[in-house]
């Protein structure tokens, strides 16, 4: 068993989810926004890889105070857990991901100094799994265990990428902002094969781009799909 995984990205309209900078530059418009706010609150956990902390820094928290509260009255804390990918542990200690707004679970593998190790674990949760790279894998046993039943993947391109290569997505959904880069950090970045198969849930108009909603084929389906 593992937790239901989504990726939720903004794309540019060749496919890139920074420019060349690696900053964060905002592709996707105020509606968009709020539909991602909502979606981080439906999430028991929302996760991204050191590459975006170290670039962006994000606090990963639910802006709208009504959404907040609506969790707590479920019973559940404000925010979703925040998961940092961080096989050497290289979070800063000033990261925003590390402030006292929502806990958080930064994920090492072995290769990860034991001192930074044990400064990030006096500030936060640390599981170590995975030798050199975290084991997305024993993450998801982890995650389960923990009682993470929908997890939220934004980012950034290596991350996707990894979790798309592992058949570990169920969802992507990508709003495409008007704009061309002609440069930077992709979607997904690095090699999937078989590649990932997706099949198209629904597309709409939102703000002055458009939202893309596409269910991850497994590889029976798609296999399925081939040969009809
Ligand atoms: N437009 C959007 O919606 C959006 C959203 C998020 C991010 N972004 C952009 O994406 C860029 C960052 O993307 P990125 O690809 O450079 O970095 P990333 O995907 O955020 O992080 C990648 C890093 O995570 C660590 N990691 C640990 N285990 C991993 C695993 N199993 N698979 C993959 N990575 C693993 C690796 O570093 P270690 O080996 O050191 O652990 C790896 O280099 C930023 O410029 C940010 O602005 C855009």
């Amino acid at each position: 068993m593992r937790p239901l995984v989504f990726v939720n990205v903004a794309a540019s309209v060749d496919g890139r989810i920074t420019d060349w900078s690696r900053k964060q530059i905002r592709i996707s418009c105020e509606e968009d926004m709020k539909r991602v706010d909502s979606l981080r609150a439906e999430s028991d956990a929302v996760l991204v890889g050191i590459g975006t902390v170290l670039s962006d820094n994000p606090s990963l928290t639910i802006k709208s105070s009504e959404l907040r509260e609506i969790r707590t009255k479920a019973g559940k804390s404000p925010n979703p857990l925040r998961i940092v990918l961080d096989s050497k542990a290289r979070t800063p200690l000033n990261a925003k991901v590390l402030s006292k707004d929502a806990k958080t679970l930064i994920v090492v593998s072995e290769a990860a100094e034991e001192e930074r190790v044990e400064e990030l674990r006096r500030r936060v949760e640390v599981a170590v799994l995975g030798k050199e790279k975290v084991d997305l894998n024993l993450l998801m046993k982890y995650l389960w265990k923990r009682g993470i039943e929908r997890l939220m993947v934004e980012g950034g391109g290596k991350v996707i990428s990894s979790f798309l290569r592992e058949g570990l997505v169920d969802y992507l959904y990508v709003y495409i902002g008007g704009v061309v880069f002609g440069e930077g950090v992709s979607l997904a970045e690095g090699r999937i094969f078989p590649h990932a198969k997706l099949e198209l849930l629904d597309v709409r108009k939102l703000g002055k781009g458009v939202l893309s909603e596409w269910k991850v084929l497994k590889v029976e389906e798609a296999c399925n799909e081939q040969q009809s």
